[in-house]
């Protein structure tokens, strides 16, 4: 097919749309097809603020970030990470702390083949390809194993990622927060229709690689676990402490369509 490049690793499947590179072509990215922008199209046109919650999600992200920095977390296990695009979970630490530690973890291939390129000569960074439900395999992956270090604190990062797991995500990240030690943190963003119904939205997406199941704000609050949420709680993403008046123009629950939360066991 045309679309076939040098930077495609032959294991892609460019029939089928992406999450991951749909989401690079909404944050303006260069690493997706005819295939994925028409989707982006089609998903935009069953619901127009699909992009204010792709854009408000990554300001949650950065701002997530720069926070677990503040307490004084310097380990990131980034769960779902995504196509390297602007703003990196390891150029926002390492520019506050050259020796914070990432590891990456997403299961689209060429999400994982620009990470590792981008990574190739950053010695506290790490990408891993694994399905992120089966946690076993993430936390005993030997490059987690080599870039963490899980006596120390650690920031697992499920940033839009728990609206993929269809079964059991309170199991999935209860297997993650168990394998951490007190101090570290679990940041969540995660699709809800609490504020709008998404029934077309879901079915839209539904046509990708992946499908998704939007959830309440009580199913999204239980995969916390007994951890305690910081302020300001569970709230919309540009209502999690907002640090630039462009993130918090023109935007209400509706829109922003994520929730947000952070929450640091004791
Ligand atoms: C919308 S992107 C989010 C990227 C990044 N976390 C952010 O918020 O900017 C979701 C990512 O999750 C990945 N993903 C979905 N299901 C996954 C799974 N079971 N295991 C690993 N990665 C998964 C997709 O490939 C995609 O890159």
């Amino acid at each position: 097919m045309s679309q076939q490049t040098n930077w495609v690793p032959t294991s892609v499947d460019l029939e089928k749309p992406s999450a991951a590179r749909a989401y690079d072509y909404v944050l303006g990215g260069n690493h997706n097809f005819t295939v994925d922008r028409e989707f982006v199209r089609l998903v935009h046109e069953r619901h127009p603020d699909s992009k204010h919650f792709a854009l408000q999600n990554r300001a949650f992200l950065r701002r997530v970030v720069l926070f677990l920095i503040e307490q004084g977390v310097r380990q990131f296990l980034d769960l779902g990470s995504g196509i390297p695009t602007v703003g990196n979970v390891h150029e926002i630490a390492q520019a506050a702390d050259p020796s914070a530690r990432v590891v990456y973890v997403d299961i689209e291939h060429v999400a994982v083949a620009h990470s590792q390129l981008l990574l190739e000569d950053n010695e506290h960074a790490a990408m891993v390809h694994a399905d992120i439900t089966r946690p076993g395999l993430v936390l005993n992956d030997p490059d987690t194993r080599r870039v963490l270090d899980f006596d120390q604190p650690v920031g697992i990062l499920g940033i839009t990622i728990g609206h993929y797991i269809l079964d059991n995500p309170e199991g999935v990240f209860a297997a993650y927060r168990d394998a951490v030690p007190a101090g570290s943190y679990l940041a969540l963003s995660h699709l809800t229709d609490d504020f709008i119904e998404l029934s077309d939205f879901t079915e839209a997406i539904g046509h990708s690689q992946t499908a998704v199941l939007p959830r309440s704000k009580a199913e999204i609050a239980r995969l916390f676990g007994d951890w305690e949420l910081v302020e300001p709680g569970l709230v919309m993403t540009s209502q999690w402490r907002p640090d630039r008046e462009e993130d918090t123009r023109e935007t209400s629950e509706q829109r922003d369509g994520l929730y947000a939360g952070v929450a640091r066991k004791r």
